[in-house]
C-alpha cells in the first residue's frame, strides 16, 4: 500500500493558491486514487475553518468547467490550515508537531510547495531543515519551487546552493508551469512521430523560427516583482526559452528526462545574439495608458508599486541565433508584451521559399508551420494547392488542427500535470540547475545591454505593439 503524502503550500493565502494549486489539487483528488493531503500554511492568523471559507469563492470559480457543488465542499473540507510565519521557527516546529500527532512522520511522504516571493525559498527551506522536516530514511522529502528561481546567475546560483544544503537535487523541483502546457509537450510528437519533419528541421530548409507570447493583461497587482523582473525575466528567461528548446533540440537518445534535458541544455548553452552590437537585436518597450477590448487602462507607470520614472520593459523582442552545426545563420526571434492587442502563444517555424520560379503564374507562398500553445492549443500547415478553376493559378491553403476543440475537458491544465509528477517523482517536466544556469547567463547579457543608453524604451499604446 501507498504511504500516505502531504502536499504542504507555504503562500497559500496568494493568488496562485487560490487559482491554480487547489483547483489542479481538486482533479487530481477527483481523477485519482492516491491523492495527497493538503496542508496549507500563511501569515495570516486564521482558523482551518477561516481559511476554507475564504477560498470557497476563488476556488470554486477557477474550477469552471470542473466545478461542482459537493465534489468542492468535500475538497476544500479535508484541507488544514497551519499559520505559519517563515522568520520564526517556532511555527515551523508546531507544523512538525502537528504532523507528529497524527502520524509517525518517518512513515509519511512530504511535498513542500513553495508558492511564495522567491526572496523567502532560502528562509522556509532553512527553517523546516532545522525543525526536522526535510531528511527521512525512509520517506520522501521534495521541495517544488515556483518562479522566479533567481534574478540573475549570480542571484540564482547562490540561492540553488543554499537550497541544495537543504534538499539535494533529486528532490529539488523548479517550476516553469509552460512545460506541463498541453501543446509544450506535443512538440516531442510532433517532431518525432512524424519522421517527414527530420529531414526539414534544419538551417537548409527553415528560414526563420518565431516563438511568441502576447498578453492583453498588464501586470495587475504584481507591480512590486514586475519592476525587478520586467519581460525579459517575467517570460523571455523561462517560458520563452523552454519552447525553444523543446523546438531546436536535437532527437534525444530516449524520451525521458535525463535525455531530453542533455539536449535542451546543449541549446541553452549555444544561444547567442543574433548581431555582435546588441542594440541591433533587442527591442525593448513599455506600454503607457490606452484602451484594450474597449476598455480604458493605465499606463505601466501608473500601476500600483510601479516607479513614476519606470524603466522596466513590458515588452521585449529579441532576434538570436544558435550556434550549432544545425540551426547555424537561422534567426530565432522571440517577442514576449504584456497589453498587446491580443492574448496568445505560439511557434511558428517558417520554410524557405520554393525555388520554382517559371512554375507557376505567381511564386508560392512559403511553407508555416504553426504550433499553436493557446488560447486553442492545435497544429497549423500552411501548404499551397491549385486554385480551383484556373490552369495554373496557385492559392495557399492551411491544414488546421484544433487539439483543444478536440479534447474539450480532457485536456489537463498545466499545473496539475506538473503537481501529479511532483507527487509521482517524474522530473521530465521540470527544470534542471544546469538549464537555468544557462539561460540565466544568456539573460544577464541582455539585461547588461538594457542598462546601457543604446537600448532605446519604446512607449506604445496599450492595445498596440512598439513600432
Ligand atoms: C507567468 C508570468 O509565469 O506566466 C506572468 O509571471 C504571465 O506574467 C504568465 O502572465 C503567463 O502564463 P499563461 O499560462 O497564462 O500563458
Amino acid at each position: 500500500m501507498k504511504k500516505k503524502m502531504y502536499f504542504i503550500i507555504f503562500g497559500a493565502n496568494g493568488d496562485l493558491t487560490k487559482r491554480k494549486l487547489l483547483p489542479a489539487l481538486y482533479n487530481i483528488k477527483n481523477k485519482t486514487q492516491n491523492s495527497p493531503e493538503i496542508i496549507a500554511t500563511g501569515r495570516r492568523a486564521y482558523t482551518t475553518k477561516d481559511y476554507i471559507n475564504e477560498t470557497k469563492e476563488p476556488v470554486s470559480s477557477f474550477l469552471k468547467q470542473d466545478y461542482d457543488k459537493e465534489k468542492t465542499e468535500e475538497f476544500l473540507n479535508a484541507i488544514e490550515y497551519q499559520r505559519i510565519e517563515f522568520n520564526d521557527k517556532e511555527t515551523f516546529i508546531s507544523l512538525k508537531d502537528f504532523l507528529s500527532k497524527q502520524n509517525n512522520i518517518e512513515d509519511i511522504d512530504i511535498i513542500y510547495y513553495l508558492a511564495t516571493a522567491p526572496e523567502f525559498f532560502e528562509t522556509v527551506s532553512q527553517n523546516l531543515r532545522e525543525a526536522g522536516l526535510t531528511e527521512s530514511k525512509n520517506s520522501v522529502r521534495r521541495a517544488v519551487f515556483e518562479k522566479p528561481f533567481g534574478r540573475s546567475l549570480e542571484n540564482a546560483s547562490k540561492l540553488n546552493s543554499s537550497l541544495s544544503s537543504v534538499f539535494s537535487e533529486k528532490n529539488i523541483y523548479r517550476i516553469d508551469h509552460y512545460l506541463g502546457k498541453e501543446m509544450l509537450q506535443n512538440i516531442l510528437f510532433i517532431r518525432f512521430a512524424n519522421c517527414i519533419f527530420e529531414p526539414l528541421w534544419s538551417k537548409n530548409h527553415i528560414e526563420s523560427i518565431e516563438i511568441i507570447s502576447e498578453e492583453t493583461q498588464g501586470i495587475g497587482t504584481r507591480g512590486g516583482y514586475y519592476e525587478e523582473s520586467g519581460a525579459l525575466k517575467d517570460m523571455i528567461q523561462n517560458h520563452l526559452m523552454q519552447m525553444l528548446s523543446l523546438i531546436a533540440m536535437e532527437p534525444p537518445e530516449k524520451i525521458n528526462a535525463e535525455h531530453i534535458k542533455a539536449e535542451k541544455l546543449k541549446v541553452f548553452k549555444s544561444m547567442k545574439l543574433y548581431d555582435k552590437n546588441p542594440e541591433d537585436c533587442i527591442i525593448r518597450g513599455q506600454y503607457t495608458a490606452g484602451e484594450i477590448n474597449g476598455k480604458k487602462v493605465p499606463a505601466y507607470r501608473d500601476e500600483e508599486k510601479v516607479s513614476k520614472e519606470s524603466m522596466t520593459e513590458t515588452y521585449v523582442s529579441l532576434k538570436l541565433r544558435l550556434d550549432n552545426d544545425r540551426w547555424q545563420g537561422v534567426p530565432v526571434y522571440m517577442h514576449h508584451g504584456k497589453r498587446m492587442p491580443r492574448t496568445g502563444s505560439e511557434i511558428r517555424i517558417n520554410f524557405k521559399s520554393c525555388s520554382c520560379e517559371g512554375y507557376f503564374e505567381k511564386m508560392p507562398q512559403p511553407n508555416i508551420l504553426i504550433i499553436k500553445v493557446q488560447p486553442d492549443g492545435g497544429i497549423y500547415f500552411r501548404i499551397n494547392a491549385k486554385e480551383a478553376g484556373t490552369e495554373n493559378s496557385i492559392i495557399p491553403i492551411s491544414l488546421d488542427y484544433c487539439h483543444a476543440c478536440q479534447n474539450i475537458g480532457n485536456i489537463p491544465e498545466a499545473y496539475e500535470v506538473l503537481i501529479k509528477d511532483s507527487l509521482e517523482g517524474e522530473k521530465m517536466l521540470f527544470t534542471g540547475w544546469e538549464e537555468l544556469k544557462a539561460t540565466w547567463q544568456f539573460t544577464d547579457t541582455i539585461s547588461e545591454a538594457f542598462k546601457t543608453d543604446k537600448i532605446k524604451m519604446n512607449f506604445y499604446k496599450a492595445g498596440t505593439k512598439p513600432e
